[in-house]
């Protein structure tokens, strides 16, 4: 049996902070809202100089080293991005430049913060099916370009990151299910209504969100999810060593958990430092946990993202 196995793993946060008191000096919220209704405490801020792909770079070169393998085994880039450098070509082929690779297949996937899932479970299929043998799988994100600054409700919501996975072909389990949903009816409860036409953008090219829709829908999905990928595999809830959920707020990771009866020593959180990075949080979140060691090899991980659209995704993984 042929699987996909996560080789290697990197993150990458840009050096400004922005804390809950710097947006407090900015607009009408205080820490103790943004703490109490999300968790978040404070979120990283692209430099003005840096672009999307500049952040997917880092944290590619540090998957590529953790993964122990040179760029150059690499044959094909994934690249999950709403906000790319351009409209025209893919974030995922201004990566490759950079990164020195020409010729693989380079290309972006755009399903906002599932956008991870969505890469990673192409990525699987590639490899499962004899197509590829190595891909890099990076969610990137500069969210923070798309906010109104003045609005309360959306910019204390998210920060700027990028996070990248090396994944390699093995007869070692590895990847054990994945599962993608979308729903369009849900397409106005979180979107940047923009569109460009004549050199110029037209529309609102800020985040809209009722995000009280957005919490009941994603509360419900992620945990229908974790049942659905979990019986897929044959496993149970009790076999789980880790969820590695979307980094949106602390209340809907924690509201999952409980639907799933699950303790919460059992899921990552990395959102009080970092904020919602999109389709970034997935992997970031992974990095860090593999990092400072809480996630062993050998153990089950169940990856979920979510986002606009909806989209919604997951992953199994024997890591
Ligand atoms: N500071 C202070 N007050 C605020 C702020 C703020 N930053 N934002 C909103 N408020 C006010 C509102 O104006 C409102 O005041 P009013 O009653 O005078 O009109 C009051 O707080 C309550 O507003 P609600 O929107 O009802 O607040 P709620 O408890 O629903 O919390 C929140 C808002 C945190 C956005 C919540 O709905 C939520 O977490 N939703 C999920 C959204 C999310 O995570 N989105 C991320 C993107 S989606 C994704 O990645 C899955």
């Amino acid at each position: 049996m042929r699987y996909a196995r996560i080789l290697g793993t990197g993150g990458y946060l840009p050096d400004t902070v922005l804390t809950n008191a710097d947006l407090a000096a900015r607009v009408d919220t205080t820490d103790e809202w943004i703490v109490s209704r999300t968790g978040i405490r404070e979120r990283h801020l692209i430099a003005p100089e840096q672009a999307t792909s500049d952040l997917a770079l880092e944290a590619s070169r540090r998957a590529i080293a953790s993964a122990g393998i040179e760029a150059s085994e690499l044959d094909m880039i994934i690249v999950a991005t709403t906000t790319p450098d351009m409209i025209f070509p893919g974030t995922a082929v201004i990566l490759q430049e950079k990164l020195g690779l020409p010729g693989i297949p380079a290309f972006d996937v755009q399903a906002v913060c599932a956008g991870f899932m969505f890469a990673f479970a192409t990525a699987n299929a590639y490899i499962r099916a004899g197509m590829a043998r190595k891909v890099l799988v990076v969610g990137a994100e500069a969210m923070t370009r798309l906010l109104d600054w003045s609005d309360r409700r959306t910019c204390v919501l998210f920060g700027d990151g990028a996070g990248a996975v090396v994944l390699g072909a093995s007869d070692e389990a590895g990847v054990l299910a994945t599962r993608l949903h979308s729903d369009g009816r849900y397409k106005d409860i979180l979107k940047v209504p923009a569109h460009p036409e004549q050199g110029a953008l037209i529309g609102n090219a800020y985040v809209h969100m009722d995000g009280q829709a957005v919490f009941k829908f994603a509360v419900k999905a992620l945990s229908e999810l974790a049942v659905q990928t979990l019986a897929e595999a044959g496993k149970a809830k009790e076999d789980l060593d880790w969820l590695v959920p979307h980094q949106a707020n602390l209340r809907i990771i924690e509201s999952t958990a409980k639907h799933l009866h699950m303790s919460m020593d059992k899921v990552v959180v990395t959102l009080p430092g970092q904020a919602n990075t999109s389709a970034a949080s997935v992997p970031l979140a992974l990095d860090t946990a593999i990092r400072d060691g809480r996630i062993q090899r050998g153990q089950l991980l169940l990856l979920e993202g979510i986002g606009g659209g909806f989209a919604w995704g997951s992953a199994l993984v024997q890591y």
